[in-house]
């Protein structure tokens, strides 16, 4: 692998020249042009890494496990060794490791517990240029952190900041006008082929088209297609492989369809690296990780869908939801770019050039922008940075202050935060778990009422997102059809009917959507883990062995969370015995880590009525083979691990604590649900939600707690669970309205100011009456 011809390495003695001089350096680049490859390794080869790691940050998973892999691959290491990685649930590094690539949640995560940083010497945030929310955030804490370092370590931290696109003026000046370098890229001619009709409607099935048409028509060279998601992505490639082979013999050459996306499997994603036999032309099917996280070598045709999958934030509804939008014209020329890397390439772009010119958004705003934030509000919040007011802290971008204060209520509902804002040591914990907050939450509350073992599993079944087989789970309609239009006995339709059948048959039997995520898991570790229980029930091997793999981590974590929060009384942000507990809390953060390095936490001895971490880990692997229950309690005589029904009970009730602003009531004698938070918002249950029971009235359960609030023309909650009045009374009173800017922060500040200068003046007071009395004497 000859990497030395990277454009950036050209640039290599002048980067490490500014590195040397500044704290913050940015370098922007074309992308492919070696920013996340290369920069670490230059670094590395010039001596950094001595005093601590190079840590690159990346937005996703996908990037830091296949650059990591990259570059392990070109130093002729080990992976795990001198180059590693760390992401969400997955630690491949050691304690010789140089250079670790991670996501830049994970990286947030190490701040809690190492607030300096002090394991680096040099941070590189990546891709800048995609906003991610952590990413923003950690500008913001890094950037404090800089500001205070004199003194503080015994090596200057170093922050370099790499974009592919030209936002320099921004990021230098954000971070006190520091340098920035422009990396020219190699980049050939695109011819831009605008469609001639709008096909913004069915993109889909016009980007299967048009790659037909290039593979037939144009000369050899590798096509990329954009389109949004996992789902539309298999169907696209499903179709061209079914359409490849009705083309007439000798029309065409061979075409390799490959699909690229965040959620694929890192040795699939592995293979569009690699370069195509001979003859053969490549068609890749990505989501926008092939804009410019990922650069894949030989396009030279790219075709734009001119839409990508975002995530947005519903104010009204306080939830976010990932919905199909444009993208900008920043995008569309990085899409463009894809196709001149080798040589001269052309994009054909499925919209106008009207459409483009006039109608395409200048750029997208950045995530902060459009998410909730309760779990960076959280963050920021435990890092205990001296003197915060969550509404004006320095962000690049600053979020809109109704979504802050939207973050800062929910975390005063769910105990995280004191009425003055400070964090308490409910919300420690819960910033201590890689869980959103209303999980953590719930997690916590499952600890304290012996159900700890069970919230997990609905957790990791609910972080695992893709469990349900496409066209199965409760929602589909392949469930709904299947005993009204039995399929033919022994087709693949009536195995996948017959599938349908039994899920729908289990989520009558289960009080809604989380507890028969939690009864589908308990009954496939009944049968060992098996590919014929997770076929046979609509489940998806990929996810749900996902989810396994969470739940281990989760329950690893959980184990050391429990006992963490056991040891600690409650504190106040802004006394001085805070602080002093603080540091305790950091204190405890340290002994975790030597922990994790002698492999895992010691086994808490067992408390009356709760299944700790222990028993959670021992149970993993055995419950198959032993016939035993994942508690060890005896199975049910069918072979299903079944929680007693007292239980299930302390699970709703964990899961009502942690969804404490998602709480709806039924209305009276109508079986609409009015949201018990401030927006008292009316809404329907999905149609696709587990059926509820309902009584002989024919009225579904009076109060529930949801996932989801789907705000459509016809809202709906998504995933939901009944619930009881006497779980939620005592949540209520704190859904009524707060005191945000106390919440924030900044009213707490601004009340000690006052006081201080009320204390001054009185000083000053008496100070002037002390000289009068001298000098009346
Ligand atoms: O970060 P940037 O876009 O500037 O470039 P990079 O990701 O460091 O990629 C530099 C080169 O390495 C490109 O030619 C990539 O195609 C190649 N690469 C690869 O072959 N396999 C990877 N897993 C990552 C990068
Ligand atoms: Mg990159």
């Amino acid at each position: 692998m000859d990497t030395s011809n990277l454009p950036i390495r050209q640039y290599a003695a002048d980067i490490l020249a500014a590195v040397e001089k500044n704290d913050v350096v940015v370098v922007i680049g074309e992308t492919g042009s070696g920013k996340t490859t290369q920069l670490s390794q230059i670094l590395l080869e010039a001596g950094y890494g001595d005093h601590g790691m190079i840590g690159v940050t990346q937005p996703r998973r996908v990037g830091a496990v296949t650059v990591a892999r990259r570059v392990a691959e070109e130093r002729k290491v080990e992976l795990g060794g001198e180059v590693g990685y760390a992401v969400r649930f997955e630690n491949r590094t050691c304690s010789s490791t140089k250079i670790k690539y991670l996501t830049d949640g994970t990286l947030l995560q190490e701040c809690l517990e190492d607030t300096h940083l002090s394991k680096y010497q040099v941070v590189i945030l990546d891709e800048a240029h995609e906003r991610s929310l952590n990413t923003d955030i950690l500008f913001g804490v890094i950037k404090k952190l800089l500001a205070s370092q004199d003194g503080a370590r015994q090596h200057r931290l170093k922050l370099l900041v790499t974009s592919a696109t030209l936002d320099d003026e921004k990021f230098s000046a954000y971070f006190n006008d520091c340098p920035v370098f422009n990396v020219p890229g190699r980049c050939f001619p695109v011819d831009v082929i605008h469609s001639q009709d709008d096909h913004m409607q069915d993109y889909a099935a016009a980007a299967v088209d048009t790659a037909l048409q290039i593979h037939m028509q144009q000369p050899p060279g590798d096509i990329l297609i954009f389109l949004t998601g996992q789902a539309e992505i298999d169907k696209a490639v499903q179709r061209l492989n079914s359409e490849v082979c009705k083309l007439p013999a000798d029309s065409a050459g061979e075409l390799l369809v490959l699909p690229l996306y965040a959620a694929l499997p890192p040795e699939l994603q592995l293979r569009v690296f690699r370069p195509a036999q001979p003859g053969v032309r490549r068609c890749i099917v990505a989501t926008n990780v092939a804009e410019t996280s990922i650069t894949v070598e030989g396009v030279v045709y790219v075709i734009d869908s001119g839409v990508m999958k975002l995530k947005s934030y519903n104010a009204a509804s306080g939830m976010d939801s990932l919905e199909v939008t444009a993208i900008s014209r920043v995008q569309a020329a990085q899409r463009a770019g894809r196709a001149g890397r080798t040589r001269p390439g052309k994009c054909f772009r499925l919209y106008t050039r009207r459409y483009f010119e006039r109608q395409m958004p200048d750029t997208t705003p950045p995530e902060i922008c459009r998410t909730s934030l309760a779990g960076a509000v959280l963050g920021l919040k435990a890092l205990g940075l001296p003197g915060l007011d969550v509404l004006s802290f320095d962000f690049l971008d600053p979020p809109e202050q109704a979504s802050l204060c939207e973050a800062l209520r929910q975390l005063y509902v769910l105990d995280a935060l004191d009425v003055d804002g400070g964090i308490t040591p409910t919300g420690r914990a819960m910033a201590a778990l890689p869980l959103e907050p209303a999980l953590a939450r719930a997690l916590l509350e499952a600890h304290k009422l012996g159900c700890l073992e069970e919230v997990i599993t609905v957790a990791a079944m609910l972080s695992a997102e893709h469990v349900f087989a496409a066209g199965q789970g409760p929602e589909s309609r392949a469930a709904a059809n299947a005993l009204t239009n039995p399929a033919p006995p022994g087709s693949s339709a009536a195995a996948q009917a017959e599938a349908g059948r039994k899920l729908k048959q289990l989520a009558e039997e289960c009080q809604g959507d989380h507890l028969l995520l939690l009864r589908l898991y308990q009954m496939w570790a009944a049968a060992g883990f098996t590919r014929d229980f997770v076929q046979a029930h609509g489940l998806e091997l990929r996810g749900m062995n996902f989810a396994r793999d969470i739940r281990k981590q989760l329950a690893a974590v959980a184990n050391f969370g429990s006992s963490h929060l056991q040891q600690q009384r409650p504190v106040s942000a802004s006394s001085s015995q805070g602080q002093q507990q603080q540091q305790q809390q950091q204190e405890g953060g340290s002994k975790r880590r030597r922990w994790d390095e002698d492999k895992g936490p010691p086994l808490p001895s067992p408390t009356a009525g709760s299944s700790l971490g222990g028993s959670l880990l021992r149970s993993e692997g055995s419950a198959g083979s032993r016939g035993l229950g994942l508690d060890g309690r005896p199975l049910s005589r069918n072979g299903r691990a079944v929680s007693s029904p007292e239980t299930l009970e302390k699970v709703r009730r964990a899961l009502t604590v942690g969804f404490a602003n998602r709480i709806a009531r039924r209305m009276r004698l109508h079986n609409g649900y009015r949201t018990c938070n401030q927006k008292g918002a009316l809404a329907q249950v999905h149609p696709g939600s587990s059926q509820l029971s309902s009584d002989d009235d024919g009225l579904l359960p009076e109060w529930l707690i949801y996932h989801e609030f789907v705000a459509t023309s016809r809202p709906f909650l998504r995933q939901v669970c009944p619930t009881r009045y006497q779980w939620v009374e005592p949540l209520l009173p704190k859904l009524q309205e707060v005191d945000v800017q106390r919440l924030s922060g900044g009213k707490l500040r601004a009340q000690a100011a006052a006081a201080a200068a009320a204390a001054a003046a009185a000083a000053a007071a008496d100070a002037a009456a002390v000289a009068e009395a001298g000098q009346a004497a």
